[in-house]
C-alpha cells in the first residue's frame, strides 16, 4: 500500500498464525497456577494509544529521559552510521527515531531506509506518514509483525543498524531476552550495529510511582489486555472486577505488574471453548519490567553473543543506550 505517491511501503505478516498463538498463549497461561498473559499481546491499536499516554504522564520518567538522552547523543550516532537501514523493534511511535533523524542531513537521508516494525498497523501507518512529512527525502518500509517472531531476510547486503528503544528488553525473562537477541542478530556481521536500550535500577518509589500513576493511565493499559481477549476470543472479562497491581521486586530488580481479581469469578472464552476460575485476589501475571544495573546489562548482552561497542548514559544514569556489535 503507497500511502502518498511517496516511497512508504507498508507490508502486513500478522495473518492467520497470530491469532493461533494468542489463542495458544492464552490457554497455556490461564491454566497455569500463576495464570500469566504474554506482555506483546497489551499492544493492540487501542492499546498502543494508551501505552503513548504512559508516556506522557508525569511519573513516568522512562521515555522522557530517554529522548533527552537521544537527543543529546543522535550527532555521534549518525556520524558513525552514513549509510544503510535502520531497522526499529517495536517502533511504535516516531518520537524516538526522529530525534536520530534529526541529525541527519538530507544528503545522508537519502542514503539511509526506515524500517518499523510494530504490531499495531495504526502506530506504523500514523508514525510514517508523520515521519514522512517532515523528512520526504526517506524511504520507509513498514512492517506490522510481531518482532518477537520471524524477522527472516531483514538484513540487506547494506550497513544495518538495529534498535530497540524504551523499556522493552526489560520486559523478557533473562533466557527470552538472550534467545531473542540472538535470533533477531543471527544475520548480522561485524559492521552492523545494535541500539540497545536499558531501563536502569533506581529508587523503588521512583519506579512505584511509574508503575502506578495517579491518574490511572497505567491501570487502563494493563486491564486493556482484556479488552483484548474479549474482542479477539471472544472472552467475557469484566474490568472492573480486576484491580491493577505493580511493584518493584527489589531481589530480582524488576517491576512486577498483575491484574488482581476482585471477587470470586469465572471468565469464558468462546474461541478455546473454556472456562477459566479465579479465586478473590487471585492474579493474572501480565508483564515484569526488568531494571539493569551494568553488570546485569552486560550479563545479557555477552549472553547472546554481543559485544559492547559503547555506552550512552542518561543523566544519574537513570536510563543507558548500548551501541552494541556481534562478539569476535
Ligand atoms: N515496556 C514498558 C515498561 O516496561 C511497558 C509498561 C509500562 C507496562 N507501564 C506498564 C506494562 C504497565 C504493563 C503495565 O516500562
Amino acid at each position: 500500500m503507497n500511502l502518498f505517491n511517496q516511497p512508504i511501503t507498508l507490508e502486513n505478516h500478522l495473518h492467520l498464525d497470530f491469532s493461533q498463538e494468542l489463542k495458544e498463549d492464552i490457554r497455556r497461561g490461564l491454566l497455569a497456577k500463576q495464570k500469566r498473559i504474554p506482555s506483546k499481546y497489551f499492544y493492540d491499536d487501542q492499546g498502543s494509544q494508551l501505552f503513548e499516554e504512559i508516556c506522557k504522564t508525569p511519573e513516568y520518567y522512562v521515555t522522557r529521559t530517554e529522548l533527552e538522552l537521544l537527543e543529546s547523543i543522535a550527532e555521534d550516532l549518525m556520524q558513525g552510521f552514513q549509510e544503510g537501514d535502520l531497522v526499529e523493534l517495536g517502533s511504535g511511535a516516531h518520537w524516538k527515531i526522529q530525534r536520530l533523524l534529526e541529525a541527519t542531513d538530507s544528503a545522508q537521508r537519502q542514503r539511509l531506509r526506515y524500517l518499523p516494525i510494530d504490531v499495531s498497523q495504526e502506530a506504523i501507518r500514523v508514525s510514517s506518514q508523520a515521519l514522512q512529512r517532515r523528512f520526504p527525502d526517506l524511504a520507509i518500509h513498514g512492517h506490522i509483525a510481531d518482532f518477537t517472531g520471524n524477522l527472516i531476510g531483514l538484513k540487506q547486503s547494506r550497513p544495518l543498524m538495529m534498535i530497540l528503544f524504551g523499556s522493552s528488553i526489560g520486559n523478557f525473562e533473562f533466557d527470552e531476552a538472550r534467545d531473542f537477541l540472538r535470533r533477531v542478530t543471527a544475520d548480522l556481521t561485524q559492521e552492523d550495529r545494535f541500539l540497545l536500550s536499558v531501563d536502569r535500577v533506581k529508587p523503588a518509589s521512583v519506579l512505584h510511582a511509574a508503575y502506578n500513576d495517579q491518574a490511572g493511565v497505567t491501570a487502563a493499559f494493563n486491564k486493556n489486555v482484556l479488552t483484548v481477549l474479549n474482542r479477539q476470543l471472544e472472552a467475557d472479562f469484566v474490568l472492573e472486577d480486576f484491580a491493577h497491581k505493580a511493584f518493584f521486586n527489589l531481589e530480582a530488580e524488576r517491576v512486577e505488574m498483575h491484574l488482581v481479581a476482585q471477587r470470586p469469578l469465572r471468565a469464558r472464552v468462546k474461541h478455546l471453548d473454556m472456562e477459566f476460575e479465579f479465586a478473590e485476589g487471585e492474579s493474572i501475571h501480565t508483564e515484569i519490567s526488568q531494571k539493569y544495573s551494568k553488570e546485569s546489562a552486560l550479563a545479557l548482552v555477552q549472553a547472546a553473543g554481543l559485544q559492547l561497542v559503547r555506552w550512552y548514559h542518561a543523566q544519574d544514569e537513570w536510563f543507558s543506550i548500548m551501541e552494541l556489535q556481534k562478539a569476535n
